[in-house]
């Protein structure tokens, strides 16, 4: 068990169809902490650098199209197995698959337009908490 830090971002897909105070409802009730939180748009450039891993993907620059399409927010949310329990809150990439009451199944549309993401493990966790905050905008541990 241990209290970890993981990143979170409400889509912009979920702020265009004003479902980011509902799913900020779901985070805050399942008991994780939200640590800091930005609402931005992304430009192509970080967009494209923060899903470089998927770059050789068929949807890449489709995924860019989408996440360069309006505002979303970024969080970071903390607690014991934080990393784990937002992938279980958010639920499979694609909505169709996702467990009733999940955030994806609820919210999502498509696996592109799927409403959230979440980092999939500690080191992604970090690498991703530092692309998008700074350590003087997040509490002292
Ligand atoms: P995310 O968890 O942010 O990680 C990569 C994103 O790429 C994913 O959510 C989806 O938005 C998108 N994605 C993953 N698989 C596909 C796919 N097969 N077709 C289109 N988009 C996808």
């Amino acid at each position: 068990m241990s209290s970890i830090r993981t990143l979170a971002i409400i889509k912009p897909d979920s702020v265009r169809s004003k479902n980011a105070g509902k799913i900020l409802s779901m985070i805050e009730e399942s008991g994780l902490k939200v640590e800091a939180m930005r609402m931005f748009c992304l430009t192509r450039e970080l967009a494209g650098e923060f899903y470089a891993v998927h770059r050789e993907k068929p949807f890449y620059e489709e995924l860019l199209d989408f996440m360069t399409s309006g505002p979303c927010i970024a969080l970071t949310l903390a607690g014991e197995n934080a990393i784990t329990r937002w992938r279980e809150l958010m639920g499979a990439t694609n909505p169709e698959a996702a467990a009733p009451g999940t955030i994806r199944k609820l919210y999502g549309t498509s696996v592109q337009f799927n409403a959230c993401h979440g980092s999939d493990a500690p080191e992604t966790a970090r690498e991703e908490v530092a692309f998008f905050f700074s350590g003087a905008e997040l509490p002292k541990s």
